[in-house]
Order: C-alpha cells, then structure tokens, then sequence
C-alpha cells in the first residue's frame, strides 16, 4: 500500500471529503486531467458509485486500484465526464434560433462553436437548423467547430450513427432528410458532415476559439464551482463576436461580472446576446 493511501485509511472522519481532494489531485498529477474546480457534489457521487461498484471499498484502495491497473484512470474519467445529450435538446431554443438566423445572421456564412459537445447531437442539430434557414451559399461557407474534452466520444460522433431514442426531438421531415438507416441506427449525412468540424478541447486548460458568431455552451456549467465557471466564461466571451449569440443550459447562469455584456433573448431560454 502506498503512502497516500496508508494516510486515507487513517483518517477516517474527514476521509471521503480528503480523499476526493487527494484523489482529484493525483488525477491532475498522473494525467493531466484537472478536474479540481468541479462541484464537489456531482464529483462525490459520482466517483461514490465507482467505488460501490465493488472496485474499492475506500479511497484508499481506489488509489491501489489506480496505481495496478492505469486503465481504471478511464474508466474515472468516464464517470466525470457526464455526456447525456440527445437532438435539438430543448427544442424551443432551436425553434428560437433558427427565427434569430434567418432574420439576423443569414446574410454572411456564420462560424459557431459546440463547447461540451459530447456525442455531438448539438454540432447537428445545429447542423440541421443551419442547412434548413440558410441559401445554400452561405450554407456552404459555414463552419460548426465541436469540441469537448473526451476523445472517445469525439470518435463517436465523427461516426455520426444514432440509436432511435437520441432523435425523439426530431421531426419525421428532417429525420427523412438529414439521415440515413443502416444496421438499425441513424446516420447523419454527408452534407452536415461536411459542415461540423470535431476536435479536443478541454475548456479549462486550452486556448480558446476566435470570432464566432453562435457559441453553445450548454450543460457543462453546471459540473463546475463558482470560480471555474468565471474564468471558462473568460474564454467564451473572448471567442464571441459582438452581437454573436451565446446559447447555455436552461439550469446555468451567466456570471454576474458578465451580466452587463450580454442580453437575454425572449424569457427562459438561455440565448443571450452578446452587445
Ligand atoms: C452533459 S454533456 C452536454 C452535452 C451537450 N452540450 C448538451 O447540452 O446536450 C457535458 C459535456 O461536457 C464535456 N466536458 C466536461 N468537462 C469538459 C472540459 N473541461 N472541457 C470540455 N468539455 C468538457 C463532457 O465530456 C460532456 O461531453
């Protein structure tokens, strides 16, 4: 047994709290993973359930656990790393959107941004919205960068093949469209394809992305404390343009230092302009 984990296993009273801390800690160490600045609550349960799951019965051992067998690091990382989507989540907001596109943003081709983006469900979805509201022109000039932090599920959403439940959003029309059946899932097609640009981005520790005009930012807010949710928004606000659109998650909150900076479109929807 090593030293960290011999001191979890003396202290008892204060060891979960701890021991997340130091378990947080050797990830950042070992990996590179800095997951630090997470809400603590979200983080407790989560790794809780790993330990449950019969892997370790304490900290402690999860720690032996990590140094015998590095792949479980993945398989944590995997539990962090929350990815529930599925498409045009929260229709209204895409419903809202897309009035926003044809109205004020369809006159030049628009570079949008999908931070967190999981699967990629969101990049086309938005996808789908961008090929339906704008002259094929302008269609052909935009771009929609999608990136998150988990390279797996980027492979994934690269292959673009969906089970049924993630398109119950999905009208009959555009799913006729936009997808294909093969093998029992739903593949996207290769005229979005052509249009979302996947890569890894983890939003705490690389650089940000410049000059777009719609940035989707939904649902990764909410796994992060106060003050990682202030210096991520930092980057967001830098990528955006002014009078570009910020989408978030209907539980999420603009920082209050940025309130000033950016007004809400219609109530209750999380589309924000940025002034
Ligand atoms: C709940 S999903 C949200 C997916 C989509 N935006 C939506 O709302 O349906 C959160 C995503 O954020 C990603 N994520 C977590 N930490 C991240 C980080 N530091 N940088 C980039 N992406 C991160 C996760 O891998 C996950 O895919």
């Amino acid at each position: 047994m090593n030293v960290v984990a011999r001191t979890l296993q003396n202290q008892s009273s204060r060891s979960s709290d701890h021991g997340l801390t130091l378990l947080l800690e050797k990830v950042y160490a070992e990996k590179g993973w800095d997951f630090r600045n997470y809400k603590r609550t979200t983080l407790s349960r989560r790794v809780s359930k790993l330990l449950n799951a019969g892997k370790a019965s304490s900290y402690g051992e999860y720690f032996d656990l990590l140094d015998r067998d590095p792949s479980e690091y993945y398989r944590l990382f995997s539990a962090v790393t929350i990815k529930v989507s599925e498409f045009f989540r929260e229709p209204e907001v895409f419903e809202s959107l897309s009035h926003i596109i044809r109205t004020e943003l369809s006159g030049s081709p628009i570079k949008a941004w999908c931070c967190g983006c999981a699967y990629g469900e969101e990049a086309y979805s938005l996808g789908i919205l961008f090929s339906e509201v704008m002259p094929a022109h302008i269609f052909a000039g935009s771009r929609i960068f999608s990136t998150d932090i988990d390279c797996e599920a980027l492979e994934q959403a690269r292959r673009a093949a969906y089970r049924e439940e993630a398109l119950s959003n999905v009208p009959d029309g555009l799913r006729n469209k936009h997808f294909v059946q093969a093998d029992g899932l739903f593949k996207v097609g290769m005229n979005l394809r052509s249009l979302i640009r996947f890569g890894t981005l983890d939003i705490i520790q690389s650089p940000s992305i410049k000059g777009v005009s719609i940035l989707f930012c939904r649902n990764l807010f909410i796994y992060f404390n106060k003050a990682l949710q202030e210096s991520v928004f930092q980057k967001l606000d830098y990528a955006l343009k002014p009078g570009g659109m910020l989408v978030m998650g209907k539980a999420e909150v603009l920082p209050s230092s940025y309130a000033h900076k950016y007004a809400a479109i219609g109530r209750g929807l999380n589309i924000y302009r940025k002034l």
